[in-house]
């Protein structure tokens, strides 16, 4: 992989000297829709991921490339950038744009970037990408910002600089990522512990429904919202924060309160979540993974009835893993709407699970899922 890159940043750029890094895409276990509403999360680094090759030149321009897309961008140094229209390199000129503001002033740079994360699958290639150029610039120019604070930057660019009101996870699993662990993380302290992700006889199956999420941005900025109000009809009678600061129990006490039935029903999902993800990372603790797995189907018919993120692509594989008697449980991970399922399948099956799933799946929706099955991966580095 490493060889090739180099072979077409050589091309591109006329230039030897540079230097590559890595970072990795992200799944959620469990716990989703939860991460703007200060609860806890479980996501963990999957082996896909995105590459980077830098160098910098002398010519005061930022020069941006990707071998999976076509646009290409060269833009002049200048003390702070804008967005421009929805090209990928908005994401690493969000990054260098937030690091300029850390009092850091970018020279020319020759970037070249390869992904394989099924892009706008829920798998995280946005966090990805902006994890990747902020952990290498920073390392590259010796910056000296720890990590926690760059996972903050970049949440900075994707909230202020591309205008998604997301919460903390993608960035922060991304950055945080271990082998073989899973993140338990609180959104909302911010601290964190890894937990072996024990999948005993399991492995964890990733099925893309290949579905475009053209609605994700807008219906999300709308979920955030409606979260908000919940906040604010709970706060007449408790000093809360997030929602996530009560549990089911103390929520059933002031729930009256939210007057409007959609609200309720988000609030609702997010509370109830958020003890599941309690729940879960209990049971991985003792190594139950059929309460795991029962979380997970808990999880996706919360999403899909309550928060209303899921679709009929989804549901079609998350119905079938419920019949399918290999699968121990199975839920959409990330936003929503299209994107990914996650499924845990007992080891040996993954090719018979494939092809029954494909089956059913194509009858049902007309066009073809993709299914892997991903090892728990690592976190960034410099390769
Ligand atoms: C997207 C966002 C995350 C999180 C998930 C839903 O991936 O970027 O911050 O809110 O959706 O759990």
């Amino acid at each position: 992989m490493k060889n090739q890159l180099q072979e077409i940043f050589q091309q591109k750029y006329q230039s030897t000297h540079e230097t590559t890094y890595f970072a990795p895409g992200r799944v959620n276990l469990i716990g989703e829709h939860i991460d703007y509403n200060g609860g806890l999360v479980m996501p963990c680094a999957i082996n896909a991921g995105t590459w980077l090759l830098l160098a910098p030149n002398n010519d005061s321009i930022l020069r941006f490339s990707s071998v999976n897309f076509e646009e290409n961008a060269e833009i002049p140094l200048q003390a702070t950038y804008q967005k421009t229209g929805k090209e990928w390199y908005n994401y690493p000129l969000g990054v260098i744009n937030e690091l300029q503001k850390e009092d850091w002033q970018c020279t020319g740079l020759d970037l070249l970037y390869y992904g394989n994360i099924p892009i706008g699958a829920g798998l995280s290639s946005s966090a990805s990408i902006e994890v990747l150029t902020a952990y290498a610039l920073n390392d590259f120019f010796k910056l000296e910002i720890d990590k926690l604070s760059l996972v903050k930057l970049c949440k900075r660019v994707e909230n202020d600089f591309i205008g998604l009101n997301s919460g903390i996870m993608d960035q922060f699993a991304v950055a945080f990522g271990e082998e073989g662990k899973a993140i338990v993380l609180n959104c909302d302290t911010l601290k964190h512990k890894m937990v072996d992700s024990r999948l005993g006889d399991y492995s964890l199956a990733i099925i893309n429904t290949n579905k475009h999420r053209t609605l994700a941005d807008s219906k999300y900025n709308e979920r955030v919202e409606e979260c908000q109000q919940a906040v604010a009809d709970l706060r007449q009678e408790i000093n809360i924060n997030y929602l996530c600061d009560l549990n089911a129990e103390k929520f059933s006490l002031h729930n009256h309160l939210i007057k409007d039935e959609t609200v309720l029903k988000r609030a609702t999902h997010v509370v109830k979540e958020n003890d599941r993800v309690h729940a879960a990372s209990k049971a991985l603790n003792e190594g139950n993974l059929i309460e795991f797995g029962r979380l997970m189907y808990a999880s996706h018919q919360s999403l899909r009835e309550l928060y209303e993120v899921s679709g009929k692509e989804l549901d079609t594989i998350v119905d079938f893993c419920a019949s399918y008697p290999n699968v121990i449980g199975a839920r959409m991970t990330g936003a929503g709407f299209g994107g990914c399922a996650i499924a845990l399948l007992k080891k040996g099956f993954e090719e018979d699970f494939a092809k029954h799933l494909s089956e059913a799946y194509f009858n049902e929706i007309g066009y073809h899922a993709t299914i892997y099955v991903q090892e728990i991966g690592d976190g960034p580095k410099r390769l």
